[in-house]
């Protein structure tokens, strides 16, 4: 099994379910308020140990309560951590609305956005030690580039979920071993309005574009291959579906799996994970998705 790094953001996400938001200067009264980890890149390192794989997060919080809660949380759930704690930042937090089966989100990056030549340089040493690393763009964006940048030179495999999204220069893509947006991310980063099969089509084997109710989709050389969701009829909350998806695809490429059973398997964990509250809690098991893609299978056979 490869080794994996995730290097991004970790908040602490706090969640409102509401049957409506509010308009411009209206105050409204929610239904529900919990609290509990997040962010993108913590999200997606939970999401690879959940499943068995080896994994370590590098990401940095504020010496606050919140910090040293998020660090005890990675603790329990396996995740090796190189977290540095900043003394004058706060730790990132997400606002999250919970409604209509979906969210919005405000993130408040605090030290997530921490960013100096001394700590690339750190990094640059430390990520040399693993095969696969994983990133998201909720920390600093020249951080992460630079770091594609000099990881690409050592051959390193590259995966990239462009979120939340902006345009990315074709060197750059070039140096990417995978893109995981959603379908709106995939506009922003390819700077395009074409549809997303079309813009599949002219990356295969490296973008696998997630579009929620319609699944994954991704091309091989000669075709655009479209993964259908699976069925969940019990929708709880959608809140790291997609953090689920990286980290699982990140996972099954580290036991080289081929693109297409990652794509399944991505697919597949993505779809359990939306079953309980918040976005850590519904990340499944190895054992989950394998058992669910064996249901799959047979009613494909
Ligand atoms: O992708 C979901 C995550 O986005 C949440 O956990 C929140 O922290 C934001 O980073």
């Amino acid at each position: 099994m490869k080794k994996i790094a995730v290097v991004g953001s970790i908040n602490m996400d706090l969640v409102v379910e509401t049957s409506k938001l509010p308009e411009k200067g209206e105050t409204i009264l929610g239904d529900n308020f919990f609290s509990g980890p997040g962010g993108k890149g913590a999200n997606q390192a939970v999401a690879i140990s959940r499943l068995g794989g080896d994994v370590t997060f590098f990401g940095c919080v504020g010496e606050d309560y919140f910090g040293t809660e998020l660090e005890e949380y990675l603790m329990l759930e396996n995740v090796e951590s190189r977290i540095r704690k900043d003394p004058d930042l706060s730790t990132g937090v997400a606002l999250v609305n919970l409604f209509e089966n979906d969210n919005n989100i405000i993130v408040v990056s605090g030290a997530n956005g921490y960013y100096s030549e001394d700590y690339f340089e750190k990094l640059v040493n430390e990520l040399l030690n693993y095969d696969i690393i994983l990133f998201q763009l909720e920390i600093n964006e020249e951080l992460v580039f630079r770091l594609i940048e000099k990881l690409a030179e050592y051959k390193k495999q590259i995966i990239l979920n462009p979120a939340p999204a902006c345009k990315i220069e074709t060197s750059l893509v070039e140096k990417i071993t995978y893109l995981t947006p959603n379908e709106h991310e995939c506009q922003i980063v390819f700077d395009s309005k074409k549809p997303i099969e079309k813009i599949v089509k002219e990356y295969p084997e490296k973008l696998i574009v997630t579009h929620g109710d319609k699944g994954a989709f991704y091309s091989t050389e000669d075709k655009v291959i479209n993964v259908s969701p699976i069925n969940i009829t019990d929708i709880i909350d959608t809140t790291g579906a997609g953090d689920t998806f990286s980290g699982a695809f990140a996972y099954s490429v580290s036991i080289g799996m081929p693109i297409k059973k990652s794509v399944e398997f991505a697919n597949t964990a993505a779809g359990l994970s939306i079953r309980k509250k918040g976005a850590q809690a519904g990340m499944p098991t190895l054992k989950e998705v394998k058992d669910r893609l064996m249901v799959l299978n047979k009613e494909g056979d």
